[in-house]
Order: structure tokens, then C-alpha cells, then sequence
């Protein structure tokens, strides 16, 4: 086996085709101790970059530094390494990224601007106005088309494409690329992402056709909590250039511009994201797409040079994409003529359906659901407004195949009506295509259930944005969710461009006098409601923190970082006491620690009001944590900062306003104790103490947690740090109310909103807000990963360059394998007690090390790359009694 690094990456991707950052970064896992690099980068055949021997142990985000990249240019690299007794690995299978398209000195498409170079000419293109169409109604798709001529064989062929709305471009009859939904989200006032398709093997010499299916999606359909459609315009744009070099050495380009024809009476009469798509087969143009269709009844496209959106920037983050699909697993008909298909799953995308013996004009309707009434029906009303219904109307035929194009739906039942007989049909999952990462298996079926459950929910809601909830009319990027589940998320999927996407998007919505939003990207504009609310404008502090322990993105943290410091400026500002009790008028009202126990108290018969952490204690542990690690990103960034002394007078001030000299925190909830522990409010002496008064805060809940989504997690945690795992044992095996058990045992195959979402005997909470794929609370994954897993990142040599394996046994679990695909490559841990003896086995990647704590209570083991197995004998319960 030839050794050499592998999983060679460009700004986390893997062979990248469209890059706009003029320096890309190089990461690699190397295959043994590294103790020194060589890259070499060609282009067009030449070496134009090589790093010569560079003595260092890095493999993660090496800067490019040779000359000036070229717009569109394709550069191969290959890397090699040395161990520290000079031996040289390989060189590394060939890698490549691919430079977008830009004038160098300047930015990308300058299409705003009026056209002064004949590169400039690209327009946006589309009908004239969505105007032209009922506020009431989704929103017709359209239908784009130009014909274009290419003499001599094809070397290479790239289309550059994005939209303002959704769109999915065609080539000589053939779909182009696999994305879902792009250009996806972004607040198009700021920026427009746009996709790189290599199509050499679409073009050919000869008539082509370039098309596109233009739908509203984000920027002209209807979003969570904006009143209506139209929220960034009316105007559906498509933009695109199309690069083909032949080859006599020729390049041309075609592109958007006046030679287009559209037509928006064409099959897809309405779509929306929140909606559902409708879609009359009668009414499709076929051959549309592909030479010698007759156009002449299609008008001319209208143009448009200046829209006042962009700059048009290249995706940094992994396309929306279908990763599985999944086959029924029941069909039922509980009322003559509806049939309910069972996809076994909640799960998030669409449904392609294909209908038998059908008739022309035959309506058939999908509707979607996540669970079902008792009489066996859909139960539909927490969609609230949105119609997650998809409407087929048949041209008549054998059979006939359906799938939506411009949509997404959050369900698990398919109501179909309208046809004889149900449809034979698959449901096609899709999400941003983070690479999995993290495995998790136990001894545990329920823990491994809960596991599964909290995978799905996270695939659920990663739709360019790390959404609350993927069904009703909502599933914005609440900043408060993905604050807590990040280091879950990190678990589980390769989140790192993803962040930086959504990272972006945070800045963008951040208000001129500091405050990071609520949700981004922000659908309402950054100066408006919806922002600075404490636990979810933290997000764009605890995020970033989270990117650099987990992925040493280092630049992520220098570009981010005054967008952190004008946050915490902001609310240092307003509340100079520092104890956060002046919250803006604009943060509606502060969600607190949201959906603690006093929201189902009525089905627990918990007490009522003792749930809930007093306001100014949950904000100002908030305020004391993310001040914390500004304090520590400054420290990273080699800055001198005022932060690291800002938090301290925080965390006194806390403790002055807050607690008391026997480690009582104000209002004594389970909450306040979890939160002032996890960030580390408390002095050395009082920890010890809180945690006590945690465990004793939870006798009233008949030893259950009271804890809202912020503050579950991390009592779990804190619980497990000041010695009483065996209670977080109970918690995660609970199967009574509240409890993560409750869900999977009573058909939850996703993490619910609310603890409470359905209750035998009560049945469903209030449809107005009761999502079945929230994944707030599933923010234990964490825990999971880290005690049951033992997975612990180390901050003081991030991105996983040293780690800490900790399992902590308990809850009756004999065995775990966990695993993990870091950055710096795979770590497993894998434990079984057999016979009284407990025995650890930890994969060490190379060029990492790690420091193993058996739970014996000795001296933990700093070991090196490799396999390690260790054990003990366990006291026997006899033994200890002794
Ligand atoms: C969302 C939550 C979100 C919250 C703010 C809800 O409607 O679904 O997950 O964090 O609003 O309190």
C-alpha cells in the first residue's frame, strides 16, 4: 500500500469548480506524523506554484500564495509529506479546484453595471413582472430557452448560472447538474450565489439548446412569518454565461441577453417552497429543451442590466442535493378513494410518483404530512398557512411520472386523491450536502433510536440555511436553534462550509448599530424586528467558536470577528451594570429559555412558573459566555482586546446580582444552574454546590428536566462534569414526559418542537406551533457524542489536533462505537464491559494526538497515532459495597 495524504480539499470541498477567493485554501489528512509539506500547483500544464519543502505539521488551510489566479483557470495540485526522521510519503492522487469567473481587479459579473466590455454583457433575464400575477397564488414557473451554434468538437464546456428566484438549467434536453433549489438562500440584496456545471459532455457540435425553469422559491414566494409573497422583488431573473472552448483552441461564450425566448404558460402552473408545486401535464412543451422545438409562439425574454441585487459571488457551501430515496413501507385507505402512503420516515423533500392508466385532465393531489389522527387520516393543521400540497393534473397515458421542481416538504404520510389506485412512489430526501460525519451506535436500542431521530432532524433542516422546522410556514434560519445543536451538528455532518455560508448570511443581517439577528438570512431586512434576542444573536459568536474548536478556520474567525465585537459593544452599551436586562425593542419580547416545563406543565402536572429561568439570569449568562469568547477568538486572532476583562466584570456582576453565598442562583431553577455551570459563571468553590442544587431543582419535576431548549443540553452535560452521570443516565433513558424516549416510543422518528407535540390521552398540542422535526432538543447528541462517545474536542489545539476520549459508562449500556470524521481525519472509541471488564479501543489519526480517561479515575494517558486498547476491571457491585 503506497502511503501518501489523502482527502485533499479546497476550501472544504473536494475538487471545487467555481472558487472566487483569491487565495484558496488547501487542506489534506496526512497518513503519518507530519513534520513537513510540499505542494506543487500546475496550470495548463506548468508548475506555477511550489512550496518546496516547508517544515511544518499543518495539513489544514495552507494559503495559496503563487501568482495571480486567472478567472476560470483550472489548477491541479498534489501534496506530499515528510515525518520527522525525514522519510517522504507519496505524492497524493492529483486534486484540482477551478476559479470562477472574474476580471481580475475586480469583483464578478459586473451585470449592474451598464455593459461596457463585451464580457459584460450577460443580463438577467426573465418575464417582464411577477406583478402580472395574483399576491394570492403561487407564482407560474418560467420557461427560458436560447439556441446556439458550435463549430468543432467540444473540449471543455462550463455554464455559470444563478437566478433570482429558483432554477434548474437544461442542456439539449438534459437536466444540468443535480442541485436542488439554487441559488438557494441568501439575502439577494447583498448577494446572489451563483453555480459552476462543468457541461462538456452536454454540448456538442452543432444546433444546442440552453434552458432554464425559473420558479419564485425564496426570492419572490412565500417565507416563514413575511406576510405574503415578494419579499426581495418581483422580477424572476435567470443570469447566465456559457463557456465552450473547441477544439481548434477557440472559446466562446453565450448568454443571457435579448436572444432568449420565454414562456410562463407552460406545465408548472404554480410552486412554492411553502405551497407545493401544481403541475398540468397537458400543458408541457415538449422538446422544449432540445433542438428543433418550433418557438415561435415564445416571446423574447425581457432584459435587464441594473436589478439592484448581488454582487453575484460563487456558492461556498455544498449544493441542496437528493442523497436517499425511500421506498413505502405501508399504504393504507382509510376513507374510500384516499390512500396514505407510509414512508416510515419523517423526512424532508419531495415525492415522485408515478400514476397508472390515467386520464387527460385526471387531478391528482399529494398532500403531506408528518403524522396521522387516530381515524388513520393525515393530520395537516400544524402546516398553520402553508399548503404543502402537490397537484398533478395527468396528460392521460399508461404511466405517467411526476416529481415537483421547485418546492420542499417536511413529512412522512403522502395523502394522494384523484387516482384509482395509489401511485407507486418514492420519497426523495434532500438537504445542503454536508458530508456525513460522526456514527454512533450503543447497547441501547431506545438511545440509538433517539440517535437516528435527531441524524434525520438535522438532515431535515440544513436547506442552505439551518432552519428551525422544515413543514409549516416558518423554517427560517433561527439563530437560536442552531446555536445550541451547533457542536450536535458538528457531529454528525461536515458542517464547516455550511457555517461559512451561513455565517456570511449572519453579518448580512446584522443592524448597523450591532445587533446580530434572530434568524438569517433575514427576511425582513436587518433593521427591522427579530433581532438581538440573547441565546439567538449569540449564535453569531458561539457559532464561529464552534468552527474554529472543531475546524482551526482560523480566517473564518479574522473575517468575523468585528461583525462579534460590534455585537458585544451593542449590548455591553446598553446595559452597563452588566446584567443584561435591557433588551431591544426589537428582539420581540425575548424568547428566554424557551419551551421549558411551565409550557406543558398542564400534562405533567409539574409546578407551574418553576420551570422558567428568570430573564435578566439566562441573558446575562448569555451575554458572560459570548463576551467569554470573544475574549478567547481575540487571544486566537493575536489581538489585544478588552473582552477577557468585559467578562470577568460579567460574571461578577452575575454573581453580585444572582447568587447567593451557598451557590443558590436566583428563582433556584434547573436552568439558571445549568447555564451559570456550562459557562463557567460560578466561582471554583460554588460549582460543586450548583450542581447539587441542580439535582435537587428537579424534585419537583419528579426527578425530570424543567429545562428549555437552551438549557437541556447543558444540564446534561453539566450534570455528567460535577459527578452525577448516573442522573443524565436516567434523564436519557426516560420514557415518561418530558423525555426524548416519550418521542421515539410514540412514533417520533424525528426530534419534536415540543417535549408535549403529542401526549396519549391529550393528543396533539396546539397546531399553531407543533413541529414532529425540530432539532432544538435534540441538541443531546452532543451529550451522546461526548460521555456515552467519550468524543471531546480540545480548544487549545483545534480542529481535533488533540482531543480528549472520556466515556463515561452508565445507564445499564454494556457497549459504544462511535466514530468521527474530523478534519485531520477519522476517531473512533469503542467500548465494551464484559465479564467485569471494561475495554476502551481509540483510533488516533495521525498527526494527532489524544489523552484517554478511562473511567477508572486514574491518570488519563497521553498516546500518540494509532490503535490504542486499554482496560480495567471494574468494582463489582459487591466489592464496592464492602
Ligand atoms: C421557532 C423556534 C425559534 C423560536 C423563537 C419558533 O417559532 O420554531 O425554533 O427559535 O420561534 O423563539
Amino acid at each position: 500500500m503506497t502511503i501518501r495524504p489523502i482527502t485533499l480539499r479546497c476550501e472544504y470541498l473536494t475538487n471545487p469548480l467555481g472558487l472566487d477567493v483569491l487565495r484558496p485554501q488547501l487542506s489534506w489528512i496526512p497518513p503519518f506524523d507530519q513534520a513537513a509539506y510540499q505542494i506543487i500547483v500546475t496550470y495548463t500544464g506548468q508548475k506555477i506554484w511550489d512550496t518546496g519543502r516547508m517544515k511544518s505539521a499543518e495539513s489544514l488551510q495552507i494559503e495559496y500564495a503563487g501568482p495571480p489566479l486567472e478567472s476560470r483557470g483550472r489548477y491541479d495540485w498534489k501534496v506530499r509529506l515528510w515525518n520527522s526522521k525525514g522519510k517522504a510519503s507519496a505524492w497524493s492522487a492529483p486534486a484540482f479546484w477551478i476559479m470562477g469567473i472574474f476580471t481580475p481587479g475586480w469583483h464578478l459579473f459586473c451585470a449592474w453595471d451598464q455593459p461596457h466590455t463585451e464580457l459584460d454583457k450577460t443580463a438577467w433575464i426573465g418575464e417582464p413582472d411577477g406583478r402580472l400575477f395574483s399576491d394570492k397564488q403561487s407564482l407560474p414557473a418560467t420557461y427560458l430557452r436560447r439556441v446556439f451554434q458550435v463549430k468543432g468538437t467540444v473540449k471543455r464546456a462550463t455554464l455559470y448560472a444563478t437566478a433570482l428566484g429558483v432554477y434548474e438549467a437544461r442542456l439539449n434536453g438534459q437536466r444540468v447538474g443535480d442541485q436542488v433549489l439554487a441559488p438557494e438562500w441568501t439575502d439577494y440584496r447583498r448577494r446572489v450565489q451563483y453555480q459552476t456545471y462543468d457541461v462538456t459532455a452536454l454540448v456538442r457540435p452543432g444546433e444546442n439548446v440552453l434552458g432554464a425553469i425559473l420558479g419564485a422559491g425564496w426570492f419572490a414566494g412565500r417565507i416563514g412569518l413575511s406576510e405574503g409573497r415578494f419579499n426581495y422583488g418581483h422580477r424572476l431573473r435567470f443570469f447566465a454565461r456559457l463557456y465552450v472552448e473547441t477544439d481548434a483552441g477557440k472559446l466562446e461564450y453565450f448568454h443571457t441577453d435579448g436572444n432568449w425566448r420565454v414562456n410562463s404558460a407552460g406545465p408548472i402552473v404554480g410552486s412554492d417552497i411553502l405551497d407545493g408545486e401544481q403541475y398540468d401535464a397537458r400543458r408541457e412543451f415538449s422538446g422544449w429543451d432540445s433542438p428543433g422545438f418550433a418557438d415561435a409562439g415564445w416571446k423574447p425574454a425581457s432584459i435587464e442590466w441594473t436589478p439592484n441585487f448581488g454582487p453575484v459571488v460563487a456558492q461556498t457551501n455544498e449544493p441542496i442535493r437528493i442523497t436517499q430515496q425511500l421506498k413505502p413501507v405501508a399504504v393504507t385507505e382509510p376513507q374510500p378513494g384516499v390512500f396514505i402512503i407510509d414512508l416510515g420516515q419523517n423526512m424532508v423533500g419531495w415525492c415522485r410518483a408515478t400514476f397508472r392508466d390515467t386520464q387527460s385532465g385526471q387531478t391528482i393531489k399529494l398532500r403531506h404530512a408528518e403524522v396521522l389522527n387516530a381515524d388513520g387520516t393525515i393530520y395537516f393543521e400544524n402546516m398553520r398557512t402553508a399548503a404543502p400540497i402537490d397537484m398533478y393534473i395527468c396528460r392521460g397515458a399508461v404511466t405517467e411520472t411526476f416529481e415537483p421542481h421547485f418546492t420542499y416538504h417536511g413529512f412522512r404520510y403522502v395523502e394522494v386523491t384523484g387516482a384509482m389506485q395509489p401511485p407507486e412512489l418514492v420519497g426523495c430526501v434532500f438537504h445542503s450536502a454536508a458530508p456525513e460525519a460522526g456514527t454512533f451506535e450503543c447497547s441501547a436500542p431506545l438511545l440509538n433510536k433517539i440517535m437516528a431521530a435527531i441524524q434525520w432532524t438535522q438532515r431535515g433542516n440544513l436547506h442552505s440555511t439551518p432552519t428551525d422546522c422544515p413543514q409549516r410556514d416558518e423554517r427560517l434560519g433561527w439563530m437560536g436553534d442552531i446555536q445550541v445543536f451547533s457542536q450536535t451538528a458538528i457531529f454528525n455532518r461536515d458542517m464547516a462550509a455550511f457555517f461559512r455560508k451561513f455565517l456570511q448570511d449572519v453579518r448580512e443581517a446584522q443592524t448597523l448599530d450591532g445587533r446580530f439577528p434572530d434568524f438569517a438570512p433575514h427576511v425582513q431586512g436587518p433593521e427591522n424586528r427579530f433581532t438581538a434576542n440573547p441565546g439567538w444573536a449569540d449564535a453569531g459568536v458561539i457559532v464561529p467558536w464552534r468552527q474554529w474548536v472543531n475546524y482551526a478556520d482560523k480566517s473564518l474567525l479574522t473575517q468575523h470577528y468585528p461583525a462579534m465585537q460590534r455585537w458585544i459593544d451593542y449590548v455591553d452599551t446598553n446595559n452597563p451594570d452588566h446584567i443584561w436586562r435591557n433588551f431591544s425593542k426589537l428582539a420581540m419580547g425575548t424568547y428566554g429559555d424557551w419551551l421549558n416545563s411551565d409550557t406543558f406543565s398542564n400534562v405533567t402536572g409539574f409546578p407551574i412558573g418553576k420551570g422558567k429561568c428568570p430573564k435578566d439570569v439566562y441573558a446575562t449568562a448569555f451575554f458572560a459566555h459570548s463576551t467569554d469568547l470573544l475574549g478567547k477568538i481575540a487571544r486566537v486572532l493575536g489581538k489585544k482586546s478588552r473582552y477577557d476583562q468585559l467578562a470577568r466584570q460579567i460574571r461578577a456582576a452575575f454573581n453580585r446580582e444572582f447568587v447567593q453565598p451557598d451557590g443558590k442562583i436566583k428563582d433556584d431553577t434547573q436552568a439558571g444552574y445549568a447555564l451559570a455551570l456550562h459557562f463557567d459563571l460560578l466561582p471554583a468553590r460554588l460549582r460543586p454546590l450548583a450542581a447539587r442544587h441542580l439535582v435537587e431543582a428537579m424534585k419537583p419535576f419528579n426527578g425530570h428536566l424543567s429545562t428549555g431548549i437552551q438549557s437541556t443540553v447543558r444540564a446534561m452535560l453539566e450534570l455528567t462534569r460535577w459527578g452525577h452521570a448516573d442522573i443524565a443516565y436516567e434523564l436519557i433513558n426516560k420514557t415518561t414526559l418530558p423525555s426524548w424516549g416519550y418521542m421515539v416510543e410514540h412514533g417520533g422518528t424525528t426530534v419534536w418542537e415540543r417535549w408535549d407535540g403529542y401526549v396519549e390521552g391529550r393528543g396533539f398540542q396546539n397546531p399553531g406551533m407543533n413541529s414532529f422535526n425540530h432539532y432544538a432538543i435534540g441538541a443531546v447528541g452532543e451529550w451522546m457524542y461526548r460521555v456515552i462517545g467519550g468524543l471531546n474536542p480540545d480548544e487549545a489545539a483545534p480542529g481535533w489536533r488533540h482531543f480528549v476520549v472520556r466515556p463515561i459508562p452508565g445507564g445499564g449500556l454494556t457497549w459504544a462505537k462511535v466514530s468521527y470524521a474530523s478534519v485531520r481525519g477519522l476517531i473512533r472509541s469503542e467500548w465494551r464491559i464484559e465479564g467485569g471488564v471494561f475495554t476502551l479501543e481509540v483510533t488516533v489519526p495521525p498527526n494527532t494526538t489524544a489523552t484517554i480517561q478511562l473511567p477508572d479515575g486514574n491518570v488519563p494517558k497521553r498516546v500518540k497515532a494509532g490503535v490504542h486498547r486499554l482496560t480495567y476491571s471494574m468494582p463489582s457491585p459487591s466489592s464496592t459495597f464492602q
